[in-house]
């Protein structure tokens, strides 16, 4: 199974991914996670992706598509992935289209309050990489899996959101026509619960 998850920062989209993955046994390939795992470790992909990032702009198209290419070239790739956050654009999704063929593309719809409010409360694992709202947290430090000291993305500030939201409309909403187009996109409501929603996806996914 060949997937793409598309939506608005916050939608849910790396949440979903990591669910839908392990029920396929398909890697999850978020290219967010990818460029923040070449900042950490200091590289010259890094240091080029982290101004685009911390401003809220999308990394060069030339950068990802090399990146995603090589990606699904490996062995764990071959009968399937799940595509998380690329493509973005336009350019991306037609790269894409050269070397790899999508089954489905799930577009997760949130209201933009809630993105904003999502957002601004995630916090992350440094250990185990497990997501999570404050809300759901009793002690905001500590990963209730792993006991692993949770974190902030440098790029989870306000202002950085709305520019990100700005940027999807502009440019990946865009691919929504693009891949309805093709008939492969399913609409799927992001706002519910969870559980309902990794339902709901797994349904869609199921009657294709
Ligand atoms: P990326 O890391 O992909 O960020 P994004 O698209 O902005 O999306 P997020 O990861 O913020 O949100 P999500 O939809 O995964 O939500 P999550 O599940 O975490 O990209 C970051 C940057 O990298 C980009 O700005 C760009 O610079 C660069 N980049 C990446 N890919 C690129 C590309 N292809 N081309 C160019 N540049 C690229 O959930 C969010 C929060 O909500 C969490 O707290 C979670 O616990 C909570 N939550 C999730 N689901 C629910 C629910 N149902 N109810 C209540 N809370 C929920
Ligand atoms: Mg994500």
């Amino acid at each position: 199974m060949r997937l793409m998850f598309v939506g608005p920062p916050g939608a849910g989209k790396g949440t979903q991914a990591v669910r839908i993955a392990a029920k396929y046994n398909i890697p999850h390939i978020s290219t967010g996670d990818m460029l923040r795992e070449e900042i950490k470790g200091g590289t010259e992909l890094g240091k080029q992706a982290k101004s685009y990032i911390d401003a809220g702009e999308l990394v060069p198209d030339e950068v990802i598509i090399e990146m995603v290419k090589e990606r699904i070239s490996k062995p764990d790739a071959t009968s399937g992935f799940l595509l998380d956050g690329f493509p973005r654009t336009r350019q991306q999704a037609e790269a894409l289209g050269t070397f790899a063929v999508l089954d489905a593309v799930i577009n997760i719809n949130v209201p933009d309050d809630k993105l904003i409010h999502r957002i601004c409360g995630r916090r992350i694992c440094a250990d185990c990489g497990a997501t999570y709202h404050e809300s759901m947290l009793e002690d905001p430090k500590r990963c209730p899996k792993c006991g692993g000291s949770l974190y902030v993305r440098d790029d989870d500030k306000v202002e950085i959101v709305k520019q990100r939201l700005s940027v999807y409309k502009k440019k990946t909403q865009p691919l929504i026509e693009y891949y309805t187009d093709l008939s492969i996109l399913h609409d799927v409501v992001g706002s519910g619960g969870i559980d309902d929603i990794t339902d709901t996806i797994t349904d869609v996914l199921e009657q294709k």
